[in-house]
Order: C-alpha cells, then sequence, then structure tokens
C-alpha cells in the first residue's frame, strides 16, 4: 500500500496532523498500537492555551470544547496557604485559557474520523520504520497477525515518550538533553466540585500541590510525593489530609472529598530531542519533548508543533518547495526551549527538593516573596502560562 504520510501514533498530536492533513487533501495513515478504548480513556492535561483551541476550530473539532470547556482568566498561586491571584486581564496579558480534557480531545478528533471515514489503525504492533535518509521511506507492522507494509513520502512519528520514532535518528546525529527531578506527582479524579474557581499551585512547606478540574463537578488534584513512592501507600483519606494541608484552608470553597476514580504517580523530567527531523522524518509532541506537567505545557506543545509540521506538508504538496520542511525543526525547538525553560522553572520555584540546602531554600523563598510583590515578575508568568506567540 501506498500514501503521502504515516503518522505514528494516535495521541492528540498524531489525531490532530491526520485531520489537518486530511482537510488539505494529503493522503495519511496513522498507525496506534493501542486500542481505541486505551487511547480515548487515558487520563492526562486539562489546560489549553488559546492557540491550542484555535487549532482545534481550524481542524472544525471545537463544538464541544466550547459547549462543555470552562474558560479561566487567571491563576492561583497559594505560599503556606495564602493565596495570590494572577489575573491576566488587569496584567495585561489579554488571553485565557480553557479547561477541557486531553482525553475529550482525544475523543472529539478520533469521531471527527469516523465522519471522514478513515479511522487510525489501532492495535498495530511491531511498528518499524525504514530508509528515512532515502526518497522512498516506508513503515512496517502487525496487524491481526498479518505483517503489513506502507510506502509513503514522509514519516511523522507522533508517538510519545515511548515511542519507535526517535531511536530511527542515528545516535551521531542526535542530542538528546534531560532533567530529572527528585520526586513526582501522585494525581486523582475524583467527582466533586473544585475548592476554587481557577486552577491552584500550592508551594507549602511538606510539597508543592495543584487543584485542577475539569468540570465544575471534578476536580483533579495533584501532590508532590517521592519518587519511589508506591500507590498503594495513598490511600483516598491519606492523599485528601495532605492535599488539604498543602492547598491551606483560604480557597473559595472547603475542599470536598470523594472516592478517587483515578489515582496514578507520574514522575516528573525535562527532555528534548533535537533535532526533529531527520531526512523524510520529523519528530512531533512527546516524542521530541518532555516537560513537568507544572506549567501545564506538555499537550499544548504538542499541538504548536502540529501547527508548524502541518504547514510545512501542506505548503510542500501545494507549491513544491522544501524550504518551510526544512525549517520545522528550528521553529518548532524555538518555541519547545521556551516552554521547557517555563515548566522548569515553575517547578523549581513550587517544589521541595529533598537535597536543597539551606541557601538554596533561601532562594526559593526569596523569589516566592518578589512574585508576591512585582506587577513585573507576575506578569512573565502569566504571559508564559496563557502560551507564548506562535511566530
Ligand atoms: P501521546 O499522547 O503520548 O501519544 C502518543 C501515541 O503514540 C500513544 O497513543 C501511544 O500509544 C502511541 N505509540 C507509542 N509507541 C508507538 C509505537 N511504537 N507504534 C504505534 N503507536 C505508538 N501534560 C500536561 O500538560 N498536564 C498533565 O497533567 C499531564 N499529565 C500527564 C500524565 C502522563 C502519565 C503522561 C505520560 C503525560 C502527561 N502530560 C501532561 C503530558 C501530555 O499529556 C502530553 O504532552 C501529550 O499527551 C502529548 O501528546 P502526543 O500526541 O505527543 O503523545
Ligand atoms: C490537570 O488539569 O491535570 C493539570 C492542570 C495544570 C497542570 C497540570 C495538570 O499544570
Amino acid at each position: 500500500m501506498r500514501t503521502q504520510i504515516v503518522i505514528i501514533g494516535a495521541g492528540p498530536a498524531g489525531l490532530l496532523l491526520s485531520q489537518l492533513l486530511y482537510q488539505a487533501g494529503v493522503e495519511n495513515v496513522v498507525l496506534e498500537q493501542r486500542s481505541r478504548a486505551y487511547v480515548e480513556g487515558r487520563i492526562r492535561a486539562g489546560v489549553l492555551e488559546q492557540g491550542t483551541v484555535e487549532m482545534l476550530e481550524r481542524a472544525g473539532v471545537a463544538a464541544r470544547l466550547h459547549r462543555e470547556g470552562l474558560i479561566h482568566r487567571g491563576v492561583t498561586l497559594a505560599i503556606n496557604g495564602e493565596l495570590q491571584e494572577i489575573d491576566f486581564d488587569s496584567l495585561g496579558v489579554a488571553a485565557n485559557v480553557t479547561i477541557y480534557g486531553q482525553s475529550e480531545i482525544v475523543k472529539d478528533l478520533i469521531e471527527a474520523a469516523v465522519m471522514r471515514g478513515q479511522l487510525p489503525v489501532f492495535d498495530a504492533t511491531e511498528v518499524a520504520i525504514h530508509d528515512v535518509e532515502s526518497e522512498r521511506p516506508f513503515v512496517t507492522h502487525m496487524k491481526d497477525g498479518e505483517p503489513q507494509r506502507l510506502e509513503c513520502d514522509f514519516v511523522a512519528g507522533c508517538d510519545g515518550q515511548h515511542g519507535v520514532s526517535r531511536r530511527c535518528i542515528p545516535a551521531d546525529v542526535r542530542r538528546h538533553l534531560e532533567r530529572i527531578y527528585p520526586f513526582g506527582w501522585l494525581g486523582i479524579m475524583a467527582e466533586v466540585p473544585p475548592c476554587h474557581d481557577e486552577i491552584v499551585y500550592a508551594s507549602h512547606e511538606r510539597g508543592f500541590a495543584l487543584a485542577a478540574m475539569r468540570s465544575l463537578t471534578r476536580s483533579r488534584c495533584y501532590i508532590q510525593v517521592p519518587t519511589n513512592e508506591k500507590i498503594e501507600d495513598w490511600p483516598d483519606e491519606r492523599f485528601w489530609q495532605e492535599f488539604a494541608t498543602r492547598i491551606g484552608p483560604n480557597t473559595q470553597r472547603p475542599i470536598a472529598t470523594a472516592p478517587s476514580i483515578e489515582k496514578s504517580i507520574a514522575p516528573l523530567r525535562s527532555s528534548v530531542t533535537e533535532p526533529m527531523r531527520h531526512g523524510r522524518l520529523f519528530l512531533a509532541g512527546d516524542a521530541a519533548h518532555i516537560v513537568p506537567p507544572t506549567g501545564a505545557k506538555g499537550l499544548n506543545l504538542a499541538i504548536s508543533d502540529i501547527r508548524f509540521l502541518s504547514e510545512a506538508f501542506i505548503t510542500f504538496y501545494r507549491d513544491g518547495g522544501t524550504a518551510v520542511l526544512d525549517a520545522y525543526s528550528s521553529k518548532a525547538l524555538s518555541r519547545v526551549w521556551k516552554a521547557e525553560r517555563f515548566s522548569w522553572w515553575l517547578t523549581t520555584l513550587l517544589h521541595r527538593f529533598p537535597d536543597a540546602d539551606a541557601f538554596t531554600r533561601k532562594m526559593q523563598i526569596a523569589e516566592l516573596d518578589y512574585l508576591r510583590q512585582s506587577r513585573a515578575a507576575q506578569t512573565a508568568l502569566a504571559e508564559n502560562y496563557v502560551g507564548l506567540a506562535l511566530d
């Protein structure tokens, strides 16, 4: 079989790319190793930048997002329980964020693929990419026990942090830069109204906590825990107690508790693979970079990569030149590194580091105090949080 572009991975990056290419008349096939139910059920991010919402609008998949998403015009910090609002409007940051779960975006994009009669190939195993340095790359995989081969012009590696695409860039060309943090996030989802109208990022002597939400009746709550923590050691009651201590008593509503409907621990790290292109292979999203979730940038970066990559492919098929494709890696990386910096900075500012000496801790406290007093510092946080420019 032959197509123009093979997309590996049916996460938000791969699905959005497929939809945008389809709209522009560019043929593509998405290969996904998991089942449809698995990718639709995977709970991850929940904060969308305005540029992300605009891309979903462009793809024609934003109707439910506009009906069900919550618009937030600010974010709240809780420093040892004392609340501080970062209000975008009053800081002159003319943008907002939308609260809408990544799993809902994935469902909307798969629904759009159903409507156009072009579902991803789910349960595609042993995906392997071949000959990306040649003019005629191809991708092989197994489906229902049968070997398959897809010839194409380009391969888009949208297969997340554990995918195969990144490893197709030879070791002497690929650069992998990484920072591992000495803690993870224990997160739960529960059917309770959020304790505050905005998302609360809490820095407390006992560690970081985050009060987020998916709707007016569903909360998503996290606490910082040591890297080697076991989930069995965190029954719901213990979680809620620790969470309430770190968020403090000053939120708009008392913290309501309920049994968790999901509970997991995610390690935190920052990483970037450069370049994001090798021959006819292009990487996008988590396949190329990971951010700690503190700035809510992971999903948004995946979508901005796809904005650049879809425009590059569409320009190539329309006009024939490769200039925009050639510029993709450096254009995407320039935005990626700024989001890496913001996520690293906010993580470093708000978490307790087990190995921090007294001086480091004093620096953290001084910076939090500066942020409380300085409009300039608050504006810098706000403009990064809502998302930096796309060009
Ligand atoms: P993914 O969503 O990872 O999609 C990649 C797809 O490729 C998957 O469906 C995978 O099954 C498929 N795949 C992998 N390997 C292969 C293969 N060999 N062959 C075929 N298919 C393959 N961000 C936030 O902003 N806030 C959060 O709270 C947050 N929580 C997160 C929690 C976890 C556990 C993880 C892993 C990430 C979280 N993120 C969060 C980050 C955010 O969800 C990601 O940045 C986003 O999913 C990136 O989208 P993507 O399409 O690039 O990758
Ligand atoms: C979430 O809603 O899951 C969420 C929100 C903000 C973050 C990270 C995760 O920074």
